[in-house]
């Protein structure tokens, strides 16, 4: 397995490039089993997670390849293989996000029930809730969900809110398996993440017909067939999020590209809270984290609240803060995996059930540390960035799956990182 050595601190210079968005491109490859044919999707990062996916649909039967100028190609002209087997999707819960097309397209689907994974348990009652409302028969075999519409799917108002407030890839798949049903859908509190609207958007221009895009009332028509696409997914704004917070927490500007403001006001309300100057700038801004960092006080929540996968990021930064800061985690409450690591770094961090108080300290200290989940691993770039000494990140496979090649996206902006095996 590979490792990462962070030399620290440093300052960074330069202009980094954000992107295609992960959780855009994931729900949108399992769009492309609505329509057989030959789809084209542009801007898909070359992300582990990614590799996944594309092993699942070819699991399915389709054919991908990805074209020398980066496109992916999706031939989903045979699908005759409906069964997202556990093999794989253990490696990717996102994985759930085929059910609602397949079972629209064949009529039937078995996918195996998602496991665990380090940010907490993650349930899809609310996916079944919604496939079930649609007129889905559903039962569990051997550890798959089994999901059977022989008659079709017929649309209905369904309430797609949980606990937790809306569930993204819950949304997807019932809006997914909504396109082809009869009649109308109509789902409330529908999670508005921008991957939705970019995943809602792509299905209008197979021929689907959904409004309320943006809005937690999505209202989907049925039509009677889908017909493949050409679609290029928004930027990556947790990885635009990721890099600005890099920028902070080093104390160096930064300028952005292909990043879109839009989709973060929380983000970026919370960095000028802290003292970041963040400027907009042609297709995207410039960072400056110049000024000492202020205490902040941020809860997670969904879009477009402050996003659950930058809270690992902000607690790195905030660990350098002048005062006490808190972070409550409503999203995911047990997302918490980097507040021991931090700690080995000298962070000042309690954690009180799904909130962690932050008492920010002078400096970090370098150390070996482990990644655990994708975001609670790029927080341990960041602070390796800002730390004094030299950090030893392992299990850097955990950030493969989110950031193509992070540290050859650093190396050039002045961080001093390198890739090892161990
Ligand atoms: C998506 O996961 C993202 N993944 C996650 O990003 C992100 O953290 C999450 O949304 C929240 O924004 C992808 O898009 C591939 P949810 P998802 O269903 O859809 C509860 C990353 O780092 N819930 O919106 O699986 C759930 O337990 C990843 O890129 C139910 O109770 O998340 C959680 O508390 C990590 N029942 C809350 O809802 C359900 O049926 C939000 O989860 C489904 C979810």
């Amino acid at each position: 397995m590979d490792i990462f050595r962070i030399e620290g601190p440093v300052r960074l210079s330069g202009t980094v490039r954000i992107n295609g968005s992960k959780n855009a491109s994931l729900p949108i490859m399992a769009a492309t089993i609505l329509a057989a044919g030959k789809s084209i999707i542009k801007a898909v990062p070359h992300l582990s997670d990614i590799s996944v996916c594309s092993e699942l649909l070819g699991q399915l039967g389709c054919k991908l390849n990805r074209e020398p100028n980066g496109d992916l190609c999706i031939d989903t002209t045979v699908v005759d293989n409906p069964v997202g087997d556990y093999e794989i999707v253990r490696k990717m819960r996102a994985s759930i996000c085929i059910l609602g097309p397949l079972l629209a397209r064949c009529g039937r689907a078995e996918v195996s029930m998602p496991g665990g994974c380090a940010i907490g348990y993650r349930p899809v009652n609310l996916h079944l809730k919604g496939l079930q409302e649609l007129g889905a028969q559903i039962h569990l075999k051997n550890g798959y969900i089994v999901v059977e519409a022989p008659n079709g799917l017929k649309g209905r108002e369904i309430f797609m809110g949980g606990p937790f407030g809306s569930t993204v890839l819950g949304t997807a798949n019932v809006l997914m398996a909504a396109t082809l049903a009869r009649g109308r859908t109509v789902i409330e509190s529908a999670a508005c993440e921008p991957e939705i609207t970019d995943l809602a958007n792509c299905l209008n221009k197979m021929g689907a017909r959904v409004s309320g895009i943006g809005s937690p009332r999505l209202v989907i028509e049925g039509v009677k067939q889908l017909r493949p696409v050409e679609y290029q997914v928004i930027p990556d704004r947790i990885e635009a999020g990721t890099f600005m917070v890099a920028a902070a927490i080093t104390k160096s500007e930064l300028r952005l590209r292909n990043c879109r403001l839009n989709d973060m006001m929380a983000v970026v309300d919370k960095l000028r809270n802290v003292g970041v100057t963040v400027e907009p700038e042609d297709t995207g801004c410039v960072i400056a984290g110049i000024s000492p960092i202020k205490p902040a006080d941020i809860t997670t929540q969904p879009y477009p609240g402050f996003p659950t996968d930058l809270q690992a990021q902000f607690m790195a930064l905030l660990a350098l803060a002048e005062g006490n800061s808190i972070i409550i985690e409503k999203v995911f409450p047990d997302r918490f995996m980097h507040v021991a690591e931090l700690s080995r770094m000298a962070a000042d961090l309690r954690k009180e059930g799904s909130a962690v108080i932050i008492a920010g300290v002078k400096k970090l200290i370098a150390a070996p540390v482990m990644a655990s989940d994708l975001r609670a691993s790029a927080a341990l770039v960041l602070a390796g960035l800002a730390a004094e000494g030299t950090t030893t990140i392992n299990r850097v496979y955990h950030i493969d799956r989110g950031y193509e090649k992070i540290e050859e996206r650093l190396d050039p902006v002045g961080a001093k990182i390198t890739r090892e095996s161990d």
